[in-house]
């Protein structure tokens, strides 16, 4: 069987938002990738995620052109509430810390990605599928598999990067193994739904109820998205519309839920992981590829962008200078980050979440927790600067 082999400086594998980010930053600097996924563009463009973005991701999205819509179609919102034993408790992100959150989401920001960098004329391939990284050691990896109509296909690249989601198929090229990393599981999920009906509250609502966790998000005036807490082996289809707001309005006593039609529902699992190993020789992973976390931070996609920038630094001393330096600083240097998100994630979760085996005791405990943080300017002042966002890392 003939291949064709291909060249790049650097070969991205993963067409979300760590993926596209990075060709966008790269492609400033001059430096040539090329990104391939193994999804259609229509899929990468509709699939539900996460809508909040911190303040330092709205900035770079802003001044780097990746994203303009992010500043116009975005909603800036400074703060969020608390809510637990039946009362609200705000905390106010810009008196805080002089940061806000940008409420605006994930498949917009990939949608405003993908735009400009086919208009910008990336190499940008879907349905391609990346079989494995050959050469992982060497100078010159090369990323194998089949493209769009099946055929074979090779690139040989200077650096090869696994932004490939929790599922990559780099991390084990550069882990040893698809799975080694770091791991904990949950005992419960997240219900997810989309609805058509005006917001109930025009911010988000973390509400700790004896029920369990629910949170009250939006998208627009028209369409909201909420969540509560289920097991994990919960079946989206199994209770009905009626069912769903008994659920959501039983976990935030005190608000009225505005009621719509029901369009998408989903079953969210929370994993924590992170990779063993983020590079190895001239390769490197980043966002879900390296990292996964529970939504409850809201951090999922802004890690990712953090990573992306400490790695574009890396690539353009690496590639520009032959300065290899900042590429050994970059696993050691995101992992400092990666870990704070990780404990604020886990943090939230199980400071909000009722674990089905919670006593008495833990959950006094818990509502004693959640008061020593909404009554301490300090424990307000901890939550509002890792939610909106700790400032990006640009020493390497
Ligand atoms: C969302 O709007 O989808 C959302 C917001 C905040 C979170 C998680 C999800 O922490």
């Amino acid at each position: 069987m003939t291949t064709s082999a291909e060249r790049t400086r650097v070969a991205i594998v993963g067409a979300g938002p760590a993926g596209l980010l990075l060709s966008h930053l790269l492609a400033a600097s001059g430096i040539e990738s090329v990104v391939v996924d193994q999804r259609s563009r229509e899929e990468i463009e509709n699939t539900i995620r996460a809508g909040i973005l911190e303040q330092g991701t709205v900035d770079l999205l802003a001044a780097t052109g990746a994203s303009t819509r992010v500043l116009t179609d975005g909603h800036r919102h400074d703060g969020i509430e608390l809510r637990f034993a039946g009362e609200g408790h705000r905390i106010d992100f810009p008196s805080l810390t002089g940061r806000s959150v940008w409420l605006y989401p994930q498949h917009e920001v990939l949608r405003d990605l993908v735009a400009t960098r086919l208009a910008d004329g990336q190499d940008l391939r879907f349905g391609v599928t990346v079989d494995h990284v050959a050469d992982a050691t060497s100078d010159r990896p090369r990323i194998v598999g089949t493209d769009d109509e099946g055929r074979p296909f090779e690139i040989e690249a200077d650096f090869v990067v696994g932004a490939d989601g929790s599922r990559s198929v780099v991390r084990a090229a550069v882990t040893g193994s698809s799975t080694g990393g770091y791991f904990r599981e949950y005992p419960f999920a997240w219900f997810g739904i989309l609805c058509e009906a005006p917001p109930s509250s025009e911010e988000l609502i973390y509400s700790n109820s004896p029920n369990g966790f629910a949170l009250i998000s939006q998208r627009s005036a028209t369409v909201q998205r909420m969540y509560f807490q289920c097991d994990p082996e919960a079946d989206p289809h199994a209770l009905d519309e009626e069912a769903i707001w008994a659920e959501l309005q039983s976990r935030v006593p005190g608000t009225t839920l505005q009621e719509g039609r029901i369009f998408q529902r989903d079953v969210l699992r929370f994993r924590s992981f992170v990779a063993h190993e983020l590079r190895r020789g001239r390769l490197a992973l980043i966002g879900d590829a390296a990292h996964t976390v529970p939504p409850t931070g809201a951090k999922g996609m802004n890690l990712a962008v953090a990573d992306v920038v400490l790695l574009h630094r890396a690539l353009t001393a690496l590639l520009d200078d032959r300065d290899e330096r900042p590429l050994e600083a970059f696993a050691e240097v995101a992992l400092r980050r990666i870990w704070k998100a990780q404990h604020f994630s886990w943090w939230m979760t199980s400071m909000l979440h009722v674990a089905p085996d919670a006593s008495d005791f833990d959950r006094r405990r818990q509502e004693g927790e959640l008061r020593s943080v909404v009554e301490s300017e300090a424990g307000r002042t901890y939550l509002a600067e890792a939610y909106t966002g700790w400032p990006f890392e640009t020493r390497l």
